[in-house]
């Protein structure tokens, strides 16, 4: 017979009311905006029975503009630890039933408490956001609040894997906590993230806007770039959430989990000898040949629907996990931007500090023309990316599959920023330029001087394609480490990295690079 003593009761008392979260009225609100609760977020989220809360019973001391009166169940934020799929992890889960899951002081140290115990642990975080931003009767307390968990953000980075899902709204400062971290997740319809609404906008510039197309999904995983990915719903959020961390570790200093494969690692692919053979005037998707080299072809990718000319995220070789950065000719012809310099720098950083290794498949014109791109930055953007390669010391493969142009041949993973294997297909084209352009700035008297100028032009682009337009050149210099046949590829690039495995980086001394930011 289960005994309950006064005592008990009283802690099933306080418990069940702090449990019950802002009350029948505002959890019907919350259902009908089309968003779970934070506890049932949790239990979609956590394997089953994994949650043991901290700081259930914690309260506000804050009594200015009518908090006296309130009654703030576990002030707005449910914290604790659990396990995905068997692993530790901390998290949060902010109520937006409790005064819009807005952050004051005790609402911010619980949440800085878990990511305390997370970083001294060595385990990921992750951050289920859905509040109104700055409890606004807790004045400059809340704002320290936020500046604590952005302090430990910036401490964890690179640590432990920092996720942030958006739930619901995310203004103002707050967003700079999610921003700081390794992946945003939003859902569709639900989640917005702006630093100024749409009012204060249209009252500080006069422009026009709503929530949706200021800060909703499509904004951000579009335009922007601050969203990774993209879910239909709350559960498909959670589900995603755990497949990412199948690819990452528990903090920097553990290896990734490898998962058992039957895929032979030596599979032949005669789509990769199609790719290599087929018209460069008719592109291919980039994901097609990630997928022909990944265990069981399959692919998670990372920043879908942000800067599409280049493609990122997570692979299986050999049942390890493996970085993805590929030029895609099926978008912009793969050439290098701003947008795909930012969104494979930051990836490649990832991928390093995490000491996930990296595998670079090339094929790329160079770096996208244009003033807009030159004014909007392409140099100093442009260079985060080639600093991130060099900076880069985790196993790095490449393969160059066509082209390899100019700086950008330079910039992929190319064997002088130390790239350790280096592979190229037969059809692979490394030079400064294509032959059409090599051959309008060499020959252009000559070809305006001769009687046949069309006939010239051709003669002279064959002749430079048979020169240059070729992975032998590079082969020759030892740049290039062995061409290899297309559908040979997999079995190739698993042995590098399985040679690889041992790599020891050199650390430096120094304090840290100058990374043009
Ligand atoms: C205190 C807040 C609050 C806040 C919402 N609430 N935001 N209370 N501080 N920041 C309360 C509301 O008063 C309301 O209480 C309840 O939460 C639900 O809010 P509603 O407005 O009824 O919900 P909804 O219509 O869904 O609108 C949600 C919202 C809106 C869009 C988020 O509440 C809103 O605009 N809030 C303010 C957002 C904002 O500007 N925050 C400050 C950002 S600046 P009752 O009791 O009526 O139910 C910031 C600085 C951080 O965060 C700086 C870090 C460096």
């Amino acid at each position: 017979m289960k005994i309950v003593s006064d005592k008990t009761a009283d802690l099933q008392r306080r418990s069940e009311k702090a449990k019950a979260m802002g009350g029948p009225e505002r959890l019907e609100a919350q259902k009908k905006a089309g968003k779970l609760t934070a506890r049932e977020r949790l239990d979609l989220l956590l394997d089953e029975d994994s949650f043991q809360e901290l700081d259930l019973l914690r309260q506000t001391r804050a009594k200015e503009f009518g908090l006296a009166d309130k009654d703030l169940p576990a002030d707005g934020v449910v914290t604790g630890m659990g396990r995905i799929h068997g692993r530790n992890v901390c998290v949060y889960s902010q109520d937006f039933t409790v005064m819009g899951g807005s952050l004051g002081l005790a609402h911010a140290e619980k949440i800085c408490k878990i990511m305390d115990l997370a970083l001294e642990s060595g385990v990921p975080v992750i951050g289920l956001c859905d509040s109104g931003g700055a409890r606004i009767q807790e004045g400059v307390d809340a704002l320290g609040g936020y500046a604590e968990i952005f302090y430990r953000n910036v401490q964890a980075s690179g640590a432990i894997p920092q996720i942030s899902a958006i739930l619901g709204p995310c203004a103002g400062g707050a967003v700079y906590s999610p921003a700081i971290t390794d992946f945003v997740f939003m859902v569709k319809d639900t989640s917005h993230m702006f630093i100024t609404g749409p009012e204060v906008i249209r009252a500080a510039t006069g422009e026009e806007t709503d929530f949706d197309t200021l800060g909703g999904v499509e904004a951000h995983s579009e335009r922007s770039g601050v969203c990774h990915f993209v879910a239909n719903s709350e559960p498909d959020c959670f589900r995603q959430i755990q497949e990412l961390l199948e690819f990452l570790p528990q903090n920097y200093a553990e290896p990734v989990k490898p998962r058992v494969t039957a895929d032979d690692p030596n599979r032949e692919s005669a789509a990769l000898d199609r790719i290599a053979h087929q018209d460069a005037k008719r592109p291919y998707a980039a994901h097609e040949v990630i997928r022909e080299l990944a265990d069981e072809r399959s692919f998670f990718e990372v920043h879908a629907g942000f800067a599409r000319n280049i493609v990122i995220g997570f692979i299986r070789l050999g049942g390890k996990s493996v970085g993805v950065v590929a030029n895609n000719p099926a978008h912009l012809s793969g050439a290098l931007d701003i947008a795909a310099s930012e969104k494979a720098a930051r990836f490649v950083r990832c991928c390093d500090a995490f000491n996930i290794p990296l595998l670079t498949l090339v094929d790329v014109p160079g770096y996208w023309p244009g003033v807009e791109q030159e004014h909007g930055g392409i140099i100093r953007k442009g260079a985060k990316l080639l600093y991130a390669y060099c900076q880069a010391t985790v196993p790095k493969v490449t393969v160059v599959l066509k082209k390899a142009y100019g700086g950008a041949y330079d910039v992929m993973s190319s064997k002088h920023v130390r790239g350790d294997l280096n592979f190229a297909w037969p059809c692979a084209e490394i030079a400064v330029m294509g032959p059409q352009g090599a051959v309008s700035i060499l020959f252009a008297r000559e070809i305006r001087r001769a009687a046949k100028p069309e006939e010239r032009r051709k003669e002279l682009v064959d002749d430079y394609t048979k020169q240059f337009a070729n992975p032998y050149l590079a082969a020759q210099r030892g740049y290039i480490d062995e061409v290899i046949e297309a559908r040979k590829t997999r079995g190739k690039i698993v042995n590098a990295f399985r040679f690889l495995r041992g790599k020891k980086a050199a650390k430096s001394p120094k304090k840290h690079g100058n990374i043009p930011l």
